[in-house]
């Protein structure tokens, strides 16, 4: 009877302690942001961005939804740790400090290694680490339609066609995540969705291929860089 009795109290302090403990996390959280407030009171910044601004929809969205917001990670379902990584409002909710990346816990956790390393399958590139970095430290703005930013005469492999891949392909295409059983990591293998056609297919929504990437679609300048660089022969250039 005795052993009963301390351990039900032991587990009720254990249970008081947890909700303690939560509480005073909760408190000290940062408030949740409010998107508008980062972009002139309005939702998004559309159009042109001068040189050296980042784009927000075109170079750093696609980065988060191939990389992180992937099923049972942080999607609209899992939202693991209460990140939900799938859209600009959703991003700068929690873990971004505007104009201050290194106090953000979006990118520092980035740089971790071991079981806490994001995204757990692999680190970002560099130029996505400085993507982001630079979008945080550019005041974390939701810059949408800046396809003027982009020049579809420029297609080279290692300059065009190689870092839209990994920006909003290979999250979801690498070995260790072969969704599809389709790897866009490295030159070989994406020239050999090139040769069967799917590559082009699949991007340009055209019926018989599945749309990619999931649930959006690049920008007409990207689709352009793609058809040109094909028609020149699919260079590792
Ligand atoms: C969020 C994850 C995700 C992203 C991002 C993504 N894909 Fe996919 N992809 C998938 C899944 C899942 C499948 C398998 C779909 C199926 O078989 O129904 C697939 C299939 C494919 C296929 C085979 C299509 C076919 O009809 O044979 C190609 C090619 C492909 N993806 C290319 C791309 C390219 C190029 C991008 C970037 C522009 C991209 N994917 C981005 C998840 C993703």
């Amino acid at each position: 009877m005795k052993l009963k009795y301390s351990f039900t109290s032991m587990v009720t302090t254990r249970m008081l302690f947890a909700i303690l403990t939560g509480l005073v996390i909760s408190c000290v959280h940062d408030p949740f942001l409010d998107p508008n407030s980062l972009n002139d009171g309005k939702p998004s910044i559309p159009g042109c961005t001068p040189t050296g601004q980042i784009c927000f929809e075109a170079n750093v969205l696609p980065i988060f939804i191939s990389a992180c917001a992937r099923p049972g990670c942080h999607d609209a379902t899992s939202h693991e740790e209460g990140y939900m990584l799938d859209s600009y409002a959703n991003i700068v909710k929690k873990g971004i400090k505007p104009g201050n990346a290194n106090e953000s816990k979006i990118y520092k956790v980035l740089f971790e290694t071991g079981e806490d390393q994001m995204p757990p399958d692999g680190a970002l590139t560099q130029a996505q680490k400085d993507s982001i970095k630079l979008w945080i430290n550019q005041g974390a703005k939701n810059t949408t339609n800046c396809a003027c930013a982009c020049n579809e005469n420029e297609f080279t492999y290692a300059l065009s066609i190689k870092p839209i891949l990994d920006n909003s392909c290979v999250g979801c295409h690498k070995p260790g995540s072969l969704n599809g059983n389709v790897n866009l990591a490295d030159y070989t293998h994406v020239k050999s969705y090139v040769n069967d056609g799917s590559l082009l297919g699949s991007i340009k929504h055209t019926s018989g291929f599945v749309p990619m990437p999931q649930g959006t679609k690049l920008s007409d300048c990207e689709i352009a860089k793609f058809e040109k660089w094909i028609e020149a022969g699919a260079l590792n250039n």
